[in-house]
């Protein structure tokens, strides 16, 4: 059976790890900053020498995009320097490392959905520090799979899937940007592949980096009505410009992933972003 090191556990996509976990066939180490943070060098080495890691899931990171750009320090600290910190021991240890990284690593200039090969050229210090966590690993050498995700919501956390339900049923109006284009990912869906390649155990030939979100594009205005529609809100959503919300960081236009290299290698059907949502407002309903 392996053995699974999921780091920030507390988290959307951890939570969905804890959740798909209760299928079995694998021993779950589930850890947040409380229990191992991953700052911590020797605290990870220790961890890992204790337990007998086959595999480490990293699902913790510095998320908040806008804050990133005042605290940099803080932010790369945690996506780049800690990552450096879980590849060092990976590769010690012959541990492979399942590293979620992010579609803000890219310009978003393109108007065509991203390749892995894409030139990167992050916007923004949260994605500066993603993407110098992704080189780490590579320039480290151990043995790794890197999942790109974009505009993750789960019932779990704050989300814009969670705001929006609220928003749009406490208001009668709302602006939302329509220049922004992308693909939502369900946590739990990104969780069920991620385990899906634990219990199939030939994830170690083939290493690298991965494209995931849900299937189809939109605009976050288009996932707001979506949205609205989903949980019975009757609230007018008008579509703005993101020049509308002034914010610190620019972010990619239209980053949407391709996702064709990790349905070929893998044999993936993945759900189209609006089934997955409805799964989530039910999710939501019921708890
Ligand atoms: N959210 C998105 O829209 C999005 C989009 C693209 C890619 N991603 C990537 O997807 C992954 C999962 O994102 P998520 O939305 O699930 O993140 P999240 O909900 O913000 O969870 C991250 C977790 O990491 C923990 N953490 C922070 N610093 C830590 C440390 N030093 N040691 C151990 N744990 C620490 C956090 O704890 P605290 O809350 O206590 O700080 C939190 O529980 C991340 O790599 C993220 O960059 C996310």
């Amino acid at each position: 059976m392996k053995n699974i090191l999921v780091t920030g556990a507390n988290g959307q996509l951890g939570n969905e790890m804890r959740r798909i976990a209760l299928k079995g066939g694998c021993q779950f180490y589930f850890t947040d900053a409380k229990e191992l943070d991953i700052t911590d060098q020797q605290a990870i080495m220790q961890y890992m020498q204790l337990h007998p890691v086959d595999t480490v899931v990293n699902c913790a990171a510095y998320t908040n995009v806008d804050k990133a750009e005042d605290e940099p320090e803080t932010a790369d600290l945690i996506n780049h320097i800690a990552v450096e910190h879980l590849a060092e021991a990976c590769l010690a240890l012959d541990a492979t490392l399942f590293h979620i990284s992010t579609d803000y690593v890219f310009k978003g200039d393109l108007n065509i959905p991203c390749v892995e090969e894409q030139p990167t050229h992050p916007l923004g210090v949260y994605g500066a520090t993603k993407l110098a966590g992704e080189q780490s690993i590579q320039k480290i050498g151990c043995k790794h799979l890197i999942f790109r995700t974009a505009w993750l919501y789960s019932s779990f956390g704050a989300n814009f899937v969670k705001t929006m339900k609220r928003l749009t049923a406490e208001n009668e109006s709302l602006q939302v940007v329509f220049d922004q284009v992308g693909t939502p990912t369900y946590a739990a869906d990104l969780a069920d592949v991620i385990y899906e390649l634990l219990m199939a155990d030939n994830y170690n030939n083939h290493q690298g980096i991965y494209h995931f979100s849900n299937e189809g594009v939109c605009s976050w205005y288009d996932f707001a009505v979506e949205i609205a529609a989903l949980c019975g809100n009757s609230c007018a959503i008008a579509p703005c410009h993101s020049n509308e919300f002034p914010s610190k960081v620019t972010r990619p236009p239209f980053s949407v992933l391709d996702k064709t290299k990790i349905k070929q290698t893998f044999g993936l059907v993945i759900p189209h972003w609006k089934a997955s949502l409805k799964e989530c407002i039910l999710q939501l309903h019921e708890s």
